[in-house]
């Protein structure tokens, strides 16, 4: 089965309730290719009430480890399905980094997005150390590896795996098209040896200063599916130009 492509705006901590009405206004439609949005969770209500009537998806950008209870300022995942909200990242870079979220930790939230019936979006993806070093797929295996014990078999085939290397993350850098292609098929062949024969039907998105500039390039490698966008998925113009790239 032919993968539809796929692109997420990653809005981190941006966006206000008029972005959310220009997006709602200006966001193009596109046949070939899904457009998933990803807003603060402050956002996330507003966003699902604004594509109501669109395929859009909306999602949040982190869940809390628990599902309720004495936590403050944490958002459970139960809580973003019920608002309408469809997927969430988890393991992202930052959250790994700044926020101190081990593979342990994303593991668990993993699971608890899923048991919510949230669509994971798995980010995964190695420092410029460990690249330097030669160790870019050993690090994103051992951040596979931790999540395989939640993997939901029967769902595996909608969940979504971005691949994100952390020194091409808001630094204008992307990795070149044969990096990234290696890792996705390296990605692909390791979720191969994990399911039963779902590889061919996981999307694998790439992450890390995508823009309307080498969008085109890197959407043509084999494995690529489609971006997760952070800066550029806050202006309309250029989340449009790559969503428009992909589409074509
Ligand atoms: P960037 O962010 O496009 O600004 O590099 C991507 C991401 O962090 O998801």
């Amino acid at each position: 089965m032919a993968r539809k492509s796929l692109v997420a705006a990653n809005w981190k901590l941006n966006g206000s309730h008029s972005l959310c009405e220009q997006f709602a206004r200006d966001l193009g439609v596109f046949d070939a290719t899904d457009v998933w949005l990803f807003p603060t969770a402050l956002h996330l209500s507003l966003m699902v009430d604004l594509f109501k009537q669109r395929q859009n998806v909306v999602g949040a950008q982190n869940v809390a480890i628990q599902q309720s209870g004495a936590y403050t300022g944490e958002v459970a995942a139960n809580m973003v399905a019920e608002l309408g909200g469809k997927a969430a990242l988890v393991g992202h870079s930052e959250r790994r980094s700044l926020f101190g979220e081990s593979d342990e930790i994303v593991a668990s939230k993993f699971k608890i997005i899923q048991t919510a019936g949230l669509i994971p979006v798995l980010c995964v993806g190695e420092s410029l150390e460990k690249r330097d070093k030669g160790m870019a797929y050993e690090a994103v295996q051992q951040q596979l590896q931790a999540v395989e014990a939640s993997w939901d078999q029967p769902d595996l085939r909608h969940h979504v795996i971005a691949y994100e290397p952390v020194w091409a993350i808001g630094t204008g850098r992307a990795a070149s098209s044969e990096q990234v292609q290696e890792m996705h098929m390296f990605i692909r062949d390791h979720v191969n040896q994990n399911s039963n024969n779902l590889e061919s039907e996981i999307r694998i998105l790439y992450g890390g200063s995508v823009n309307v500039e080498n969008a085109a390039e890197l959407i043509q490698q084999q494995d690529v599916d489609g971006f997760l966008v952070g800066g550029a998925s806050l202006n309309t113009d250029s989340f449009n130009g790559i969503c428009e790239i992909v589409n074509s």
